[in-house]
């Protein structure tokens, strides 16, 4: 199987879903701090994945463990290394039907709510294509609430990428689970790699994004963070650490403020166009 897909393989593997706060626009400049040597790599909050994808076509035997809480978002991973063609399959589908009424069949699908793995994940980046702005976002209970987006001709089945990440994710040296960060790393040992990127503590511009999961990320989980990122930081671990550049995360990392570097970063969270503009976001690293 494995064969075949790299005789297929033409694109080089990127998100398969758009993310609030997916790090593509900065690809560039957390490569740049990327330490030359390290051992296993960890991402506990993998969201689109636009940085491991970025690692792995540099280095396609790179160990990682990647995770993430929302437990839908780690079915379609596990969905696309392990049954992609059936998946592709159920995208074309949606893909026919959404062609023929756009807004009727979105809000059926939206409505939905299928119980076997194909048909949720298809469910799922059927809505990440088609839906306003691109978003993930669910109400507390868990219902994916984005309303229909503004596409003349959205790339609902994107075959060629889609089989580009099965391929790599099919690397026995990488492992995907669902789960909270601290777990995701109790594992983590000197010299492994450790990337956070959390949901970001709200600024005035990002204020109404928190809701990735049913469960939002407040200020209690921030310093459960701080904590995570000081025990990664005595075992001899390598952390880097984005977030946003708020009072509050200041104050947390002030010990390791000789470590914190700004960042330009162009985030389309805002739904108003006119104000996403780029901003300023952190980088805290304790190397
Ligand atoms: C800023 S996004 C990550 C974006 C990602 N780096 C990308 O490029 O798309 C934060 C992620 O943290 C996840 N998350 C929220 N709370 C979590 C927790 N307690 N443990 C692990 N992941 C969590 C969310 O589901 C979301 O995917």
């Amino acid at each position: 199987m494995k064969q075949q897909y790299s005789q297929i393989l033409t694109v080089t593997p990127k998100p398969f879903v758009k993310w609030a706060g997916g790090k593509r626009q900065l690809l560039s400049v957390l490569a740049q701090h990327v330490p030359e040597k390290f051992e296993l790599y960890f991402e506990p909050f993998l969201g689109g994945g636009a940085f491991l994808f970025h690692l792995i076509s540099k280095n396609n035997s790179l160990k990682c463990n990647v995770s993430d809480l929302n437990s839908n978002l780690i079915l379609s991973y596990v969905t696309i290394r392990d049954r992609v063609e059936e998946l592709i399959a159920a995208l074309e589908i949606h893909s026919k039907n959404y062609f023929k009424n756009p807004k009727q069949y979105y809000y059926q699908v939206r409505e939905s709510n299928p119980k076997n793995q194909i048909d949720k994940v298809s469910r799922l980046i059927f809505l990440n294509k088609t839906c306003f702005n691109g978003l993930y976002r669910v109400n507390s209970k868990g219902k994916f609430n984005v309303p229909l987006g503004k596409y003349t001709n959205p790339n609902i089945v994107n075959k060629e990428n889609l089989l580009a990440v099965s391929y790599v994710l099919q690397s026995k040296h990488i492992s995907i689970k669902c789960q909270d960060f601290t777990k995701a790393l109790e594992n983590a040992q000197k010299d492994d790699l450790v990337y956070l990127d959390p949901p970001y503590q709200p600024t005035s511009d990002t204020a109404h994004f928190t809701s990735y999961t049913d469960e939002s990320f407040d200020y209690k989980d921030q310093q459960r963070l701080l904590a995570t990122f000081e025990k990664l930081d005595s075992k001899g671990c390598k952390v880097m650490l984005s977030n946003s550049k708020s009072n509050e995360i200041l104050d947390l990392f002030s010990a390791h403020s000789k470590n914190i570097i700004e960042v330009n970063s162009n985030r389309f969270i805002n739904s108003d166009s006119r104000k996403r503009t780029g901003h300023i976001e952190l980088l805290i690293k304790n190397y």
